[in-house]
């Protein structure tokens, strides 16, 4: 059944040609990723949807955010396919629109300034600036375009801190806690300018000072996949593997990031990797089916999960070669099914926020 299977994708994909591509994300399984036209991390997926516009149809094998993000960015007569539309992202579920605007009003009133229209002071600077991570819906990316804000992704989250730094004294930035503090403590911040922004109306556990001190204002979110890595993983780790180097996600907690030898995306993962010379043992803190495929390609190095226990990403995993075969298949017979398209105003504001991202330079 499974050959039945690989063998409708293979002749679909044959049939449809040049007018289909398909974009896979390295935490998708390899029997997904074996049919991806290109294959990376949300940075390189999304500027790839902008690179084939004589494709008319981009099926896209991650999680809604990024299908999202594709139909965005990609051109108006291109559409976006997501296979299971059931494939979210916890983390990004964590950042509605309706708890950041409410958010974005209480810390207007705190820091006294209009939040539809926030002027800069003397020095040119903005009181808050909204960053939201790409894993975050696109009306949150438009919240971020409306109001002088940005995306970043985690392979650039340091290069879009410092295009904030620039424009503005403080930063608001959601779902990711994790990726927010990791990025910013690396830059320099000091811990105690980074408060978690207690989402109730009253100030919560954020005083006043330490609010007027703040550089960073963290939302609550994280990740379901990467909190589950912990320090005493890494110490198991160097223990039975004298000499072994961790490399992990920005999504990890801070502790964990701080243990690692070294942090970064998905692709900076890949090319810690092969750069690694034959005969080393790298343990990694990143999503399961990424690290397979990373020992499987460099057998002669030790590569393996920090977490003992399988830990793939559950909504990623939704993306099965079933669904493939089966839109594709949709596609051949002339019907377009899972469709993903954003509403043209609410893409039009994250575009301006996705460009400032696609535009920000190191
Ligand atoms: P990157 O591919 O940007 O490293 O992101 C990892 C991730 O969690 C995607 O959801
Ligand atoms: Fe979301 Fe985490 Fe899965 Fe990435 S790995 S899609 S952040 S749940």
């Amino acid at each position: 059944e499974d050959e039945q299977l690989h063998a409708r994708i293979r002749a679909a994909k044959e049939a449809l040609g040049e007018k289909l591509v398909i974009l896979g994300h390295f935490y998708q399984r390899d029997e997904v990723v074996q049919y991806a036209d290109f294959v990376g991390d949300s940075f390189q997926l999304a500027n790839a949807a902008l690179t084939k516009p004589e494709a008319e149809t981009i099926v896209f094998c991650g999680v809604h955010f990024m299908a999202e993000t594709a139909d965005i960015l990609s051109s108006a007569d291109q559409q976006v396919i997501l296979p299971n539309l059931a494939a979210g992202c916890s983390m990004a579920d964590m950042a509605d629109e309706e708890s950041v605007e409410e958010a974005w009003e209480d810390i207007a009133e705190v820091y006294g300034f209009d939040p539809e229209d926030p002027q800069p002071d003397a020095e040119g600077k903005l009181p808050v600036i909204p960053v939201t991570y790409m894993n975050s819906s696109a009306a949150l990316k438009a919240f971020c375009g409306r109001h002088s804000g940005i995306v970043c992704t985690s392979s650039n989250a340091a290069t879009v801190l410092e295009w904030a730094f620039a424009r503005a004294h403080r930063v608001l930035f959601f779902p990711d806690q994790h990726l927010g503090r990791n990025t910013a403590k690396a830059m320099g911040v000091p811990l105690e300018q980074m408060p978690m922004w207690n989402p109730r109306r009253e100030l919560g556990g954020n005083t006043e000072e330490g609010l007027r001190e703040a550089k960073v204002l963290l939302w609550h979110g994280f990740c379901s996949v990467h909190r589950r890595f912990t320090v005493d993983q890494i110490e198991q780790a160097r223990a039975e593997h004298p000499g072994c180097q961790v490399i992990v996600h920005p999504e990890c907690p801070m502790p964990v990031v701080d243990a690692a030898d070294a942090a970064g995306s998905t692709d900076a993962i890949r090319k810690f990797i092969a750069a690694s010379s034959p005969g080393d043992t790298i343990a990694v803190g990143t999503e399961i089916n990424m690290v397979n495929r990373l020992a499987a390609e460099y057998p002669d190095r030790t590569i393996f999960c920090l977490d003992p226990v399988i830990c793939p990403c559950s909504t990623m995993y939704r993306i099965h070669p079933g669904y493939l075969a089966w839109v594709l298949d949709e596609l051949v017979a002339g019907r377009v099914e899972n469709q993903i398209i954003v509403d043209d105003e609410v893409a039009a504001e994250a575009k301006v926020a996705l460009d400032r991202m696609l535009a920000a330079k190191p």
